[in-house]
């Protein structure tokens, strides 16, 4: 039993309206406790609706959510409690800040949650802020005053806070420089090691995507295309950009290779593992030019060599 499982989900938004828009259909995911899943698909594909689905922010019009087993629906009334074990940081942060300070807002989850103590609490509120970057003097501010990058740390410092059992992010690293989004990536990777989290990443960019996830989750038009460990997921780069997206810059690299004749592999999705198939390759190649009697290399130890780098 995974720690979040859908059953032939279906959103619609604006039911009955000449505006209606079926978001999600037909989708079924299991996702197991501790897993790292990247999720993407083109604008538009679901995304957003799903992880707002999962965490009991919008409910769908059939089909059922299960956490640790249970309905997430069977109850309507404890509903609020499913958002404190599935963390959910907004793709826009702007509608997750709504308290006078930044320091009152990272407080809402852990105080609802049932913490009283001041001491504990003020410890839980600089920890999440400084997880997430948020300078200590930003606390006393309005999160109204904020810059977008700011706003960004301080919605994912008050889900942090709340130390939830299944932390999503909606694209959280859009609008941070490379620093900042290296250094929110680490983080997550972090907290995901130290707490045993389960951890849900939307995002465009598959870079990202391919750094982090252990598993990739993709949308296409509402419907999941594609649900797999993530370097099975890279192999299929021509699918890919037929719905909309686009392989990372090191996977395109060796696509193009392999339809200009080479026999290199294609499931190459991050630089260390690229540097071990490319000097396997050269390798090969040299051994075949220069001295054309004998024959490639095929059985050597490169195989295991280009394995061996492989990052995860
Ligand atoms: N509040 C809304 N009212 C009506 N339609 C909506 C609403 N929110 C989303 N939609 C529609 O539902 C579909 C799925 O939207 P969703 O926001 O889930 O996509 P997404 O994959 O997150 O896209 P993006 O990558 O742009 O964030 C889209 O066609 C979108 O236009
Ligand atoms: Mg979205």
């Amino acid at each position: 039993m995974g720690i979040i499982e859908t059953h032939d989900l279906r959103f619609v938004y604006g039911k009955g309206t000449p505006f209606e828009k079926v978001a999600l259909d037909g989708v079924s995911i299991s996702i197991e406790q501790g897993d790292f899943i990247g999720v993407i698909g083109h604008t538009g594909s679901g995304k957003s609706t799903l992880v707002q689905l999962l965490n009991g922010l919008l409910r769908p019009a059939s089909g059922q959510i299960l956490l640790n087993g249970s309905d997430i629906w069977a109850k309507p009334k404890k509903i609020r409690n499913v958002r404190f074990e599935v963390g959910l940081v907004f793709q826009y942060p702007e509608y997750q800040l709504f308290e006078e300070t930044v320091y009152k807002d990272i407080a809402f989850g852990p105080l609802n949650k049932g913490i009283k103590n001041k001491d504990e609490l003020d410890r839980i509120i600089r920890t999440a802020a400084e997880f997430a970057g948020l300078k200590e003097s930003l606390l006393e501010k309005s999160p109204f005053d904020l810059s977008g990058g700011e706003k960004r740390r301080a919605a994912i410092a008050g889900v942090i806070a709340m130390q939830p059992k299944v932390l999503i992010l909606d694209e959280p690293t859009a609008g941070l420089d490379p620093r900042g989004r290296d250094r929110i990536l680490d983080r997550i990777r972090a907290y995901r090691e130290k707490t045993g989290s389960t951890v849900l990443l939307v995002s465009h960019s598959m870079e990202d995507i391919a750094r982090v996830a252990d598993r990739v989750l993709v949308m296409n038009h509402g419907r999941v295309e594609m649900f797999d460990v993530t370097k099975n997921i890279f192999r299929h780069g021509e699918r890919l950009s037929e719905i909309g997206l686009r392989v990372p810059q090191v996977t395109q690299v060796f696509l193009e290779l392999k339809h200009l004749g080479a026999d290199v592999r294609t499931d190459v999705y991050t630089m260390d593992f690229a540097k071990g198939v490319a000097l396997d390759f050269l390798s090969r190649h040299d051994a075949t030019t220069e001295q054309p009697d004998r024959p490639p290399a095929e059985n050597s130890s490169a195989g295991e060599t280009a394995e061996g780098g492989e990052a995860q």
